[in-house]
């Protein structure tokens, strides 16, 4: 029992020793100065064309932070591996983090590219925070909210997507394309996107590639409204492989294909939500109030 206290009490005169030693080596390192990054993340294109809408993007994310160091981050593995057999090396989130981390970088923004906060958008944010919690790395890491994240900024993207279709007239119909998500909590975000723009124009209408509602839903309802011609337009960063394919192309399985089966004359545009100035500000507005945290 003796033996077991003087045992005790070592320990404790061990680690007061070794707290001091630390808090005396944490004295005698140099004060870092504040050093800001932003990290735009997308989950990335191997289109050429698509790769210019990121280009402007940052074009603009550098004039509305002028004096911040810009990186790039994409999410998938598969548009990396691409990129990379065409010699563009690019990095996943964390790879970027880490790399900011050992370039000192303290204070890190992270921008979400995405339209909604489904999977992609919780896991980067989930990695994201791990890496404020090192010693010695970065002290503050936010996460930006992706485009959808209330109803102020539905409404803003759906204005602004309506008022942007070239030549369509009040008779004409479109159709936006939605990625859509088998969860279902996010998913339902296309739903509210489709009552506001049905709100704001009867003919206009979302559709998803892998959600609730699909191009035959709205089929129905273009027929019912005896609906002629109608109007393709992606609700999607960039107008890449499934605007080309899943919305215009020409398998029968297409968006294209099918409501011209259905007897309606159909006019994609190729133009993701990165190219319209407007919907990049509301993205930047939300890297603003996050970075207002720092
Ligand atoms: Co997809």
């Amino acid at each position: 029992m003796k033996q077991l206290k003087r045992y005790g009490y070592g320990l404790l005169v061990l680690l007061i020793g070794l707290v001091v030693t630390a808090n005396a080596l944490a004295a005698h390192g140099e004060k870092r100065e504040t050093r800001q990054a932003i990290l735009l993340t997308a989950f990335g294109t191997s289109v050429p064309e698509a790769q210019k809408a990121f280009d402007k993007i940052e074009a603009q994310a550098r004039n509305t932070f002028p004096n911040t160091e810009i990186r790039w981050a994409f999410t998938s593995k598969i548009i990396r591996a691409k990129l990379a057999k065409q010699g563009k090396r690019l990095d996943s989130p964390e790879e970027a983090l880490a790399r900011l981390m050992s370039d000192g970088f303290t204070h890190v923004a992270v921008l979400s590219l995405q339209t909604i906060p489904g999977v992609e958008f919780h896991q980067l944010y989930q990695n994201a925070h791990l890496f404020g919690q090192m010693s010695g790395g970065i002290e503050k890491i936010l996460v930006a909210r992706p485009l959808l994240s209330s109803g102020k900024d539905m409404e803003t993207v759906a204005d602004v997507l309506l008022k942007n279709v070239p030549g369509r007239k009040p008779t004409d119909a479109v159709v936006f394309m939605g990625h859509g998500t088998e969860h279902h909590p996010s998913d339902a975000i296309y739903l509210a996107m489709n009552a506001i723009f049905q709100q704001k124009d009867p003919r206009a209408y979302v559709a998803t590639v892998e959600g609730m509602i699909t191009i035959q839903d709205v089929v129905a309802k273009l027929k019912e409204q005896k609906v002629k011609k109608v109007y393709l337009v992606p609700m999607m960063l960039v107008a890449g492989d499934h605007a080309m394919n899943d919305m215009a192309g020409d398998e029968p399985e297409s968006w294209k294909s099918i409501l011209t089966k259905n007897g309606f004359a159909c006019e994609p545009v190729m133009k993701g939500t990165a190219e319209y100035p407007q919907i990049v500000d509301l993205w930047l507005d939300h890297l603003k109030t996050a970075m207002a945290h720092f």
